[in-house]
């Protein structure tokens, strides 16, 4: 018996039991063919999915989405571990997944103060790294780590985090041992590297006014230093509740008034309490047994808002990732149990998979 056969047997029982429309926009679309024009929808894999190990991920990835990104592989740790050792393998291996299946192929991220190495920030003595030192590592790491991959990659997130939550630049070892310059510095060597390649700032947290004012008064002072930008990636790690819509959509407008491309560069939506270590479980781990069916519509209706707001500035927002592909795979859960994406933990797509088909159907 083929495939496609049992497929039809199961939308049929589904149309005998009345849930048909559901399960039959499940077998059928595909996220992909039915974005905007100009707006690529991806998803950051992990390693068992680039490696072609997690077989039931990579069937879906494969079928869904026209873009990936590095959960983590292409982080300083993951790619330069000791001064003189790159690691490449598995990353050679993330980068032809994508290619081979004609997918847009995004670089995460060379200069963060996060999964960064302790060497990278330590001088001869032992103590703090000097400017020039610094300096020198970041434009070997950067040669070498966006250089191998010159004309496959599309484009990076040079910079990761550097603005406070205030909108003055974060206290991190790069900028209190290089001083302002290293962000321009990141651009320029990545420029070098790749001259074809996009290059990215990519923050969280930017529907808050005073943080989104510092990341555009950054982008500007790079403009105005004549040092090519091409987007600004806004995270969208969001909650059901907050942010709003209406600061997601007056966010986008902010963003969107530097000329730059915006992107939504690791949307999941976090459906746990904030609790403290130690909380009782019923408290901070609601949902360990599923996700009652009311919560599950709302966050199909979140999706569906956010969506809309995308659609609705299509022309602005060039890309839509997803933060994993299912529920299983996300760095939300940390021990709690997180269902913040389309996908469940079985790998079936969730009633917010099929909002967002709605969606962009409603919008073609
Ligand atoms: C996260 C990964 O998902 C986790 O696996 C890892 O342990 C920590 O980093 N902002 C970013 C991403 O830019 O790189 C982070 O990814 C999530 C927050």
């Amino acid at each position: 018996m083929t495939v496609t056969h049992r497929t039809t047997s199961v939308v049929a029982l589904a149309a005998a039991l009345g849930f048909a429309p559901a399960l039959a926009a499940r077998q059928t679309f595909a996220l992909k063919d039915l974005m905007p024009k100009g707006m690529v929808v991806g998803v950051a894999l992990n390693q068992r999915q680039s490696d072609g190990v997690d077989t039931a991920a990579v069937d879906i990835i494969t079928k869904q989405f026209n873009q990936i990104s590095p959960e983590n592989l292409l982080k300083f740790q993951s790619t330069h571990p000791s001064e003189d050792r790159f690691v490449f393998e598995a990353q050679d291996r993330y980068v032809q997944f994508g290619l081979d299946r004609k997918m847009q192929v995004i670089g995460h991220t060379l200069v963060w103060h996060s999964q960064t190495p302790a060497w990278v920030f330590q001088g001869k003595d032992g103590g703090a790294v000097d400017r020039d030192t610094l300096v020198a590592r970041m434009r070997d790491h950067i040669r070498t780590v966006v250089g191998r991959y010159k004309g496959r990659i599309h484009g990076w997130d040079v910079v990761n985090e550097a603005i406070d939550e205030d909108g003055s630049l974060r206290q991190t070892p790069w900028l209190s041992a290089i001083g302002e310059d290293y962000i321009a510095k990141a651009f320029e060597f990545a420029r070098e590297a790749d001259p074809g390649a996009e290059l990215y700032y990519n923050d969280f947290n930017l529907e808050k006014p005073a943080k989104r004012a510092g990341v555009i008064r950054l982008v500007k002072s790079l403009q105005s230093k004549g040092i090519r930008i091409d987007g600004i990636g806004n995270q969208g790690h969001w909650r059901l509740e907050t942010p709003s819509i209406a600061e997601i959509e007056a966010s986008l407008l902010d963003l969107r008034s530097t000329g730059l491309k915006v992107m939504y560069t690791e949307v999941d939506i976090n459906l746990l309490p904030q609790a403290a270590r130690g909380a009782d479980p019923s408290v901070a781990n609601p949902y360990a047994n599923g996700l009652p069916e009311e919560k599950q519509q709302e966050l199909a209706r979140r999706y569906a808002d956010v969506f809309g707001v995308f659609i609705k500035h299509r022309d602005a927002v060039s890309r839509v990732t997803f933060w994993g592909l299912s529920d299983a795979d996300s760095w939300l859960n940390r021990g709690r149990t997180n269902h913040p994406l389309l996908w469940d933990r079985q790998r079936q797509p969730k009633p917010a998979f099929d909002a967002v088909v709605k969606v962009l159907q409603g919008a073609r």
